[in-house]
């Protein structure tokens, strides 16, 4: 999300989408207006700000240009190889709490590690997500990700205990074995490795949340998957984008496809063993609170999938990139996952305490999410008037708390724009100090459901990947943050099998 991912690429694509759609389109002239009449309104409310800014404590910063206030600024600044351009250069100039107007409207940015937390802590209290509507209308408005209060604290605890660590130990992890190997059996040369990594990561989610195999069916369902995220990074009005018109149709596809297995599965419900998988749950209802609704159920499983699968394949295919470009820390990630395949049978998939024994491989992926930062931070709304560090945030305002910015400062992390997997080592002292400033998964009752899972998901494909083959990048790869992280060729990798895998054992 790229979820997460998703707030604040949702926004950049709103930019995108209204902003740079009118060089290209037949409909410049409307837009042309509708921006004039806009800018005006806005020069307006720019009047009140100013006074605002004066009355009340804003932490310092600038608005920018009418209506469009810094959004070019930052687009721009993400498309360079600067991980970090546009806050740094504005935590230098007004501090790590500032006031910028980016995707229109004024927004307090937070580079601040107590300013995050404080954030994230309060989420249900003072602040609440907020997702522009392109984002919304293609989740659904039950999607865990947009529910609020009583329902989303209930939700995200059936979530939890769906994804929890003995759920994935009894039940997740066998069938997570499994597909990666799969999936692993066909490589060969040369390999799209951001493709490919999409690929396991959906048929995993489609296997964990409704037991499908892959088939053809998926294999339809994630094309359509691919369409309806398109959109996110759309304008989100179809009368002027096909993407967003194409996003809403693909959305339909998936519902109808979706509310036909939840008939299906309610209707062998008494006659079949029970599956153990969240679409199971789901249909039972959670504990007495009354069951889910299909509608409900629809947007839960739809929005679980779109949370669930970009985020873990781009940490999976970044992991390789640093690992390729560090051949120490590869060498000696292969050492570890080399030792628990000599310890187990050719063939044999890995169980929890293989996976629990994999010190090092934690520290690769705590670093690669450290550096990579794909979700970048998260956007809130503030439900009342709060202060932060001497200042006044208004009612109404959004508020972005970059964990990128506190992840990649070097106050914080030693070196902190290189890839150092080894910070993390229990015997470096600085491993548990390091914790509390590490928020890849978010915090507070938000905090991602999906985490344990998605590092298992993680681990498992690292093991078989290093011990089945070796690899070489095809090409330069450079890694882009605009609008979601990623490298700009999907990374193409020429892999080899390796000797001791492929001999068979007497
Ligand atoms: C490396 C992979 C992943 C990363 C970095 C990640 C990161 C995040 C972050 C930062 C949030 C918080 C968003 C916010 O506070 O607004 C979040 C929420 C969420 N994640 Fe993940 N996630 C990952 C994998 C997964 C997986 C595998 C699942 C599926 C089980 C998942 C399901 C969710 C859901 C459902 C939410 C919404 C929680 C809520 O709003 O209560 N994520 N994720
Ligand atoms: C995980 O969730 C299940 C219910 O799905 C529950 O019975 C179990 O106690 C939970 N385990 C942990 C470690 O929280
Ligand atoms: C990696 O980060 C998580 C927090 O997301 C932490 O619980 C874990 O201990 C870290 N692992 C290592 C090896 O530092």
């Amino acid at each position: 999300m790229p979820l997460f991912i998703i707030p604040s690429l949702s926004s950049y694509s709103q930019l995108t989408g209204y902003f740079f759609f009118p060089l290209f389109s037949m409909e410049t002239l409307t837009l042309f207006f509708f921006f004039l009449l806009v800018s005006f309104l806005f020069f307006l409310l720019r009047t009140n700000y100013r006074t605002r800014w004066r009355l009340h404590h804003l932490p310092p910063g600038n608005f920018g240009l009418p209506f469009l206030g810094e959004t070019l600024q930052l687009i721009s600044a993400y498309k360079t190889e600067n991980p970090e351009p546009f806050i740094d250069d504005r935590v230098s100039k007004y501090g790590t709490v500032f006031t910028t107007h980016v995707f229109g409207e004024p927004t307090v940015f937070s580079a601040d590690l107590e300013t995050n937390q404080f954030i994230l802590q309060n989420e249900g209290r003072i602040f609440e997500s907020s997702y522009p509507s392109s984002i919304s209308n293609l989740l659904g408005k039950h999607s865990l990700l947009l529910t609020k209060g009583g329902f989303h604290k209930r939700m995200h605890s059936f979530t939890m205990s769906f994804a929890n660590s003995s759920i994935i130990r009894d039940h997740l992890l066998v069938d997570i074995d499994r597909l990666v190997r799969l999936n692993l059996e066909s490589w060969a040369d040369r390999v799209l490795l951001m493709e490919e990594a999409k690929k396991i990561t959906f048929e995993l989610m489609v296997k964990q949340l409704m037991s499908f195999d892959p088939c053809k069916w998926t294999e339809k369902l994630m094309r359509e998957y691919m369409l309806l995220i398109e959109g996110f990074f759309a304008i989100p009005l179809p009368f002027f984008s096909i993407t967003y018109r194409k996003a809403i149709q693909a959305r339909r596809e998936v519902v109808e496809a979706l509310n036909l297995v939840i008939a299906e599965r309610r209707r062998k419900g008494q006659s079949e063993e029970r599956k153990n998988d969240m679409l199971a749950a789901l249909l039972d209802g959670d504990g007495g609170a009354g069951g889910f609704s299909d509608e409900e159920i629809v947007d839960f499983l739809l929005s679980m999938l779109v949370a669930g699968y970009e985020t873990t394949s781009t940490i999976m295919s970044l992991a390789v990139k640093f690992l390729t470009e560090t051949p120490q820390a590869l060498a000696q990630l292969k050492e570890e996952h080399d030792e628990i395949r000599s310890r187990k049978s050719e063939g044999k998939a890995l169980d929890w305490k293989d996976y629990k024994s994999m010190p090092f491989t934690q520290c690769v992926i705590n670093e690669t999410m450290r550096v990579a930062n794909i979700i970048s931070g998260v956007f809130r709304r503030t439900t009342a008037d709060v202060s932060i560090k001497g200042y006044t945030i208004p009612k109404g305002w959004k508020v972005f708390a970059s964990f990128r910015a506190v992840h990649l400062n070097h106050n914080c992390f030693k070196d902190a724009r290189s890839f150092n997997p080894w910070r993390w080592e229990k015997t470096n002292s600085g491993g548990t100090e390091l914790l509390n400033m590490f928020t890849p998964f978010g915090g507070g009752p938000r905090r991602c459901p999906g985490s344990e899972l998605a590092r298992v998901q993680l681990c498992v494909f690292l093991h078989h990947l290093l011990t089945q083959f070796s690899w070489v990048a095809a090409e330069e790869d450079k890694l882009v943050f605009f609008p979601t992280t990623r490298t700009k060729h999907r990374y193409p990798i020429i892999v080899r099998r390796r000797e001791s895998c492929t001999s068979t054992p007497s």
